[in-house]
């Protein structure tokens, strides 16, 4: 049974209960007045205790309303694959929440098929959710999402690849909460205008850079992308892209373009760009069998600030990363979600919430361990 639905019709049932009582109250007493005095004041009290009765029973459906979506509600939650570190600590940081709050979590792997994901969601509307969290396979499905979602009425919130905010105003009950992929972009960029010489290691006046995609179909990879070396030539350093190749979020793929880029452009790679975390680890990995030594030779940058990414840029074996605050984004999509299930609506325009990122150096890794 979706809570969401119960819990408005046990208040509305309350709600029908004290009107109804009122009128009662009015119909007795209203041939009361034409009878004797003793009869009416029976009716009067007779009329007071049964809306006193009506009002304990509205705040008894209020307390329920409370305990049933508070604790003991049942979240579907579809994530795009389980075979992705970074979304690893977030569904697991996401449990947690949700758990230690008391409620029911599902938690399906969408084994990175749009298809697969589609029949979880299907699955668990005909379970009767009460609240739905999704992170997305493709962001080009979500119109059909959004669509699904709605006609089920369920309150949702996606997470992790944000659709636009057009195709969101298609429904009230639905909540995008997440980050705002620029700014790791940004982030990256300032990561490299901070070492000494800006990114131009061998000083010939350009910073020569590869560049390691996420899946391009999300909007992270596309930002990530752009901003990192837009902050670079908004800085006035001219670049030059030896290479860019998608590595979909991976350490081996990350590792692979590492090794063949180096095989092929040897030093003339500077800083070597990564969409994420998991790709800088890999890329690390062919960088240090060429031989090469980060922040001496090379600059290498990802995103995530996973535990692993953490250590290297304590160590020196990675210049930099940029927090992607797994926990915030869980806690948010966890507040978003009890917002909708309090009966909350998002205007369109205003259905983005953003958690900030945060630049990782040596200085500051430790405070993230
Ligand atoms: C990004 C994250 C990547 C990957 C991706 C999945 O925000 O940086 O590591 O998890 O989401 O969509």
């Amino acid at each position: 049974m979706r809570l969401s639905r119960k819990v408005t019709a046990m208040a509305l049932a309350s709600m029908m209960a004290v009107s109804m009582m009122a009128c009662g109250s009015s119909d007795s007493s209203a041939p009361a007045t034409t009878a004797a005095p003793a009869a009416t004041e029976a009716a009067k009290t007779e009329a007071a205790k049964e809306t006193e009765a009506a009002k304990e029973a509205a705040t008894e459906a209020a307390k329920e309303t409370e305990k049933a979506v508070g604790a003991g509600g049942s979240i579907g939650v579809c994530i795009y694959k389980f075979d992705d570190a970074f979304m690893t600590t977030y569904r697991n940081a996401l449990q947690e929440i949700l758990e230690g709050k008391g409620y029911t979590v599902s938690v399906m792997d969408g084994k990175n098929d749009q298809a697969e994901q589609n029949n979880q969601i299907n699955n668990f509307i005909t379970q009767g959710v009460d609240a739905l969290i999704i992170n997305p396979v493709m962001t080009s499905a979500a119109d059909q999402i959004i669509a699904t979602v709605k006609d089920a009425g369920v309150p949702t919130v996606l997470i992790n690849r944000e659709p636009t905010a057009d195709q969101m105003s298609a429904y009230d009950k639905l909540v995008y909460v997440g980050c705002d992929a620029r700014q790791s972009g940004t982030m990256q960029g300032e990561l490299i205008l901070d070492t000494p010489n800006k990114g131009d290691i061998n000083g010939d006046g350009k910073v020569s850079y590869i560049m390691i995609q996420g899946d391009p179909e999300n909007v992270d990879a596309q930002y990530r992308t752009e901003f990192s070396v837009k902050a670079l030539t908004d800085a006035g350093i001219t670049v030059e892209e030896l290479d860019l190749q998608r590595g979909d979020w991976d350490r081996n793929k990350g590792q692979e373009i590492a090794q063949n880029d180096l095989a092929k452009f040897g030093d003339e790679i500077e800083v070597i760009f990564c969409n994420n975390d998991d790709m800088a680890i890999g890329a690390l990995q062919a960088i240090q069998a060429a031989g090469r030594k980060v922040n001496e030779d090379i600059y290498l940058v990802g995103v995530d600030a996973l535990d692993a990414a953490l250590n290297e840029v304590v160590n020196g074996n990675m210049t930099g990363t940029v927090l992607n605050d797994a926990n915030g984004q869980a806690a948010g999509a966890v507040e978003a979600m009890e917002a909708l299930l309090g009966g909350k609506t998002y205007a369109a325009g205003e259905q983005s919430i953003y958690v900030d990122y945060v630049k990782v150096t040596p200085e500051n890794a430790a405070d993230f361990q």
